[in-house]
C-alpha cells in the first residue's frame, strides 16, 4: 500500500490515477453530478492524495488548498467498495493530514454526507466550526442544510503515529 499526492500536471502516471479516482467517485458518490466529479478531479487548483496497491488505485482523497486562508475543502473522499471498513479511509485521512501540514494548512472544511457523518466524526471533524468566519467565507459555498463539518490539524501532531 503507497499514499501519493496526484496533481494534473499532464504526466501519464497521474492522469491514469485521476481518471481512477474519477472512477472511484463516481461510483461511490452516485448522487453527485458526474461532469462535476470530473472537472473538480482535472481542475489545477485541486490536488488528491491517492490510496494505491502496486498500481491500482483503490481511494483517495481530492482537496483544493486555499493557500492564503490556511484550510483546503475536501471535495470528495471514497474508497473501493470491496476495500471499505478495513481502515484504509482513516489511513487516508492521516496521510492528506501529514500533506495539510507541509502545505501550511490548518483546516480542512467538508460537506459530509448523512452517512459520511460518522466517518468524518472518526476523523476529528466536527460540525461546530473553530475557524472565524472570516476566513473562510467567500471561499467556499455556504449551502443551507448541508453538514459543513471541520477538522483542525494541529502542526505539531504526528498523524502517522
Ligand atoms: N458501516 C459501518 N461503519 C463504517 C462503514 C460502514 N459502511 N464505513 C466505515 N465505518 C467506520 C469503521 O467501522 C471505522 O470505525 P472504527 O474506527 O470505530 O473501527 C471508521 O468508520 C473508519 O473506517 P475505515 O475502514 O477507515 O473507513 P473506510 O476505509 O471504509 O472509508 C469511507 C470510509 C471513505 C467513508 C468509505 O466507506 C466510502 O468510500 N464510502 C462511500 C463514499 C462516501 O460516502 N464518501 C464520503 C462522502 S462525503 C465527501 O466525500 C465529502
Amino acid at each position: 500500500i503507497t499514499f501519493c499526492l496526484v496533481e494534473n500536471n499532464g504526466t501519464p502516471e497521474n492522469s491514469e490515477r485521476l481518471v481512477a479516482l474519477k472512477n472511484i467517485f463516481a461510483k461511490q458518490l452516485p448522487k453527485m453530478p458526474k461532469e462535476y466529479i470530473v472537472r473538480l478531479v482535472f481542475d489545477r487548483r485541486h490536488r488528491a492524495v491517492a490510496l494505491c496497491r502496486g498500481k491500482l488505485v483503490i481511494g483517495g482523497i481530492c482537496y483544493r488548498p486555499y493557500p492564503s486562508q490556511r484550510f483546503a475543502e475536501i471535495a470528495f473522499c471514497a474508497i473501493m467498495a470491496t476495500e471499505q471498513v478495513k481502515g484504509y479511509g482513516t489511513r487516508l485521512m492521516n496521510h492528506l493530514k501529514e500533506q495539510a501540514k507541509r502545505e501550511g494548512l490548518r483546516y480542512f472544511l467538508t460537506y459530509a454526507d448523512n452517512y459520511a457523518i460518522g466517518y468524518f466524526r472518526k476523523q476529528g471533524f466536527s460540525k461546530t466550526l473553530g475557524m472565524p468566519r472570516a476566513q473562510w467565507m467567500g471561499y467556499i459555498k455556504d449551502y443551507d442544510g448541508a453538514h459543513l463539518m471541520e477538522c483542525y490539524v494541529h502542526p505539531t501532531i504526528n498523524y502517522l503515529d
